[in-house]
């Protein structure tokens, strides 16, 4: 039998397996705010995870307040740039200096313990990607931002608790930055076909 083209095969996936296999993440952004209509979605996508015992340990804070992303983008630099390793703060210099790419809009997940301990991280991350893959199947770019804990770790983050609404016995997760990349040519990240086995 003919082997089919990567194209031919790429034709063949279902639009869900297409957002996952075109998800990328961005690091630079144009101001333009993705429409409120998509956000919904995207929320109503990210309560649709999956979570232990169902157990839901989230809350879904959609930010579209460019200058408090701002505020917080400048406060995580600021840690950063004060922690005796400057390895993560050269890189992100590197990138353009801004901790939050400039995006528009941040989707911040804070969440509450679960038990066992620990497993509301696994329950955010798949918020986490609920978003960016809804995100993507609307043409709207992503980057899923675990520095975002940054600005809640440091002096000003009760105050950014407070601004942002988290309940008590919540706290800050991920963050999934949203908006329209700035540069054409973001590409995912090369499939490494070696990582899978199957036993049969
Ligand atoms: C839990 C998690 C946290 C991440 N945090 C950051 C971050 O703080 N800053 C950043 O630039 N990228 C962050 N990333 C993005 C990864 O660097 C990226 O997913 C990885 O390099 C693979 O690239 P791709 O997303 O384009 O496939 C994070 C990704 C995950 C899954």
């Amino acid at each position: 039998m003919l082997q089919k083209t990567e194209n031919e095969q790429n034709n063949m996936l279902n639009e869900t397996i297409q957002a996952i296999m075109n998800r990328y993440s961005c690091r630079a952004f144009t101001e333009k705010m993705p429409p409120d209509e998509d956000l919904q979605i995207i929320a109503k996508a990210a309560l649709a995870a999956p979570s232990g015992v169902n157990r839901q340990p989230w809350r879904i804070i959609v930010v579209k307040n460019k200058s408090l992303i701002k505020e917080m983008d400048d406060e995580g630099m600021k840690i950063l740039a004060a922690m005796s390793d400057k390895s993560l703060y050269e890189r992100i210099k590197a990138r353009g200096g801004r901790l939050f790419y400039g995006a528009p809009c941040m989707t911040v997940i804070p969440i509450t313990q679960s038990v066992p301990a620990g497993a509301e991280m696994f329950d955010c991350s798949i918020v986490a990607e609920n978003i960016a893959l809804a995100a993507t199947s609307m043409g709207i770019n992503s980057l899923i931002c675990g520095l975002a804990v940054l600005p809640f770790a440091g002096e000003k983050g009760v105050e950014f608790r407070n601004r942002l609404g988290f309940p008590e016995g919540y706290e800050m997760g991920l963050a999934v930055l949203l908006g329209y990349a700035a540069e054409q040519g973001g590409k995912p990240h090369e499939l490494d076909l070696c990582k899978v086995s199957f036993v049969e």
